[in-house]
């Protein structure tokens, strides 16, 4: 069984919005994992701030309407949601789930076995 650690990246949505325009994304290290948080069309999703085609900084790039993030280095996209390569030219990255709530924006990292 798999739990996590939900970490508040933001004490509210609107102060998520003033640091990340729509489009564009952001990157925070967070228990050691370096994070590419993207605001897009359709919400705030997080992947991991590392191409897995050959390793730019997905942060650094921008999002589509489509709710993808296009890489900056070779301009691949991936879907935001799922992680999945939409070019078919690379493999997935690695999606974190979001929790938008009242007290804050949480990210959720997968704990270690040995911490559950
Ligand atoms: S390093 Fe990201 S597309 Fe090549």
């Amino acid at each position: 069984m798999s739990s996590h650690h939900w970490i508040k990246i933001f004490d509210n949505e609107q102060a998520l919005h003033n640091n990340i325009p729509l489009g564009k994304a952001t990157s925070f290290v967070i228990k050691g994992n370096k994070i590419c948080i993207a605001h897009s069309t359709n919400g705030v999703f997080a992947v991991a701030d590392r191409c897995p085609h050959n390793g730019a900084s997905l942060s650094q790039g921008f999002c589509t309407e489509k709710d993808e993030i296009v890489c900056p280095m070779h301009r691949y996209p991936f879907d935001l949601k799922t992680g999945r390569t939409t070019s078919g030219l690379s493999m997935n990255v690695l999606t974190y789930p979001i929790q938008i709530k009242e007290n804050g924006v949480f990210i959720g990292i997968k704990a270690k076995w040995w911490e559950v």
